[in-house]
């Protein structure tokens, strides 16, 4: 059977995926920051697995604000960097898994999840961003990726409490995939920013923390807190961190299990008008 061994939660800041791409991580700006990435880039090339689920929002350049879908699964073979207007990032496509994409749709729609499921469809910076944090400027990405995106653009978005539960719904999808697949949830987004208005540049250090802190430990509470807290705390795009619970639903310790391992935890500011953090929890026991 498919398990679930690990979740990442990254940042996905295009700023980041442009310093890649250009070569400057180590610039006086950006090694800080890249610094902080070794331990988990030398863990994702350690613990490379089959597949992993990638949990983000579009930016409004796949979906613009013509269709808005709450959660919306990639079921296709591949998905191109979408161009956010600058042209495409020079990243390799992201091949996808339609068997396993096709069975996570079956089962977490019969849990009374209302999944969207997408083909053809391009993956911006919310995507390509992690790929490039966890695994550099190879030809191709070393797995597989089940793009999941979360509506986080346009009002209402789903409550923190139901991204935690549709993680728990898709490890339950996961763990019942008759492959014998090594599969990974990483959640995108945040932390604390805002892009826009009176409060742009916001960044709220000892909340981000403390939301860190919360997302090992006692997710179910975190899980508990509104959008109104999140923006007024962690900025009108702070909200990208509802989809951190998504990944750290899927953890097996929300089900009875061991809690989870942390293996590495970055904190950096700032990276563009934001805050970057950085988390690995491995399984206790990925059978
Ligand atoms: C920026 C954009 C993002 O989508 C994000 O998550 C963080 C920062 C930016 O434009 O700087
Ligand atoms: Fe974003």
């Amino acid at each position: 059977m498919a398990r679930m061994t690990a979740s990442v939660y990254t940042s996905h800041v295009p700023l980041i995926g442009v310093a890649i791409d250009n070569d400057l991580t180590q610039d006086e700006y950006f090694k800080p920051l890249f610094d902080g990435y070794q331990i988990g880039r030398q863990w994702a090339t350690a613990n490379t697995p089959d597949v992993v689920i990638l949990v983000f929002n579009d930016h409004a350049n796949a979906f613009a604000l013509d269709i808005v879908p709450t959660f919306a699964l990639g079921m296709s073979e591949t998905f191109a960097p979408a161009d956010e207007g600058w042209g495409a990032r020079p990243v390799p496509s992201v091949e996808g898994h339609p068997a396993l994409a096709a069975h996570i749709a079956h089962s977490v729609i019969r849990d009374d999840f209302d999944l969207t499921l997408v083909n053809n469809i391009p993956v911006d910076h919310g995507c390509t961003v992690p790929l490039s944090i966890m695994y550099d400027r190879p030809s191709s990405w070393p797995c597989k990726v089940i793009p999941l995106f979360v509506n986080v653009v346009q009002y209402p978005i789903a409550s923190a409490k139901r991204c935690l539960d549709l993680g728990k719904a898709i490890r339950r999808a996961v763990e019942s995939f008759d492959e014998d697949l090594n599969v990974q949830i990483w959640g995108t987004g945040g932390m604390s920013h805002q892009l826009q208005g009176q409060r742009a540049g916001l960044i709220n250090q000892p909340w981000d923390q403390a939301f860190l802190e919360r997302l090992v430990h006692d997710p179910e509470d975190l899980a508990t807190m509104e959008h109104v807290e999140f923006v007024r705390e962690g900025g009108s795009e702070g909200i990208e961190l509802v989809m951190w619970l998504v990944a750290r639903g899927a953890m097996s310790d929300l089900v009875g299990g061991k809690a989870p391992v942390e293996v590495h935890r970055h904190y950096h500011v700032p990276a563009s008008n934001t805050a970057a953090g950085q988390l690995i929890l491995e399984e206790a026991n990925p059978h």
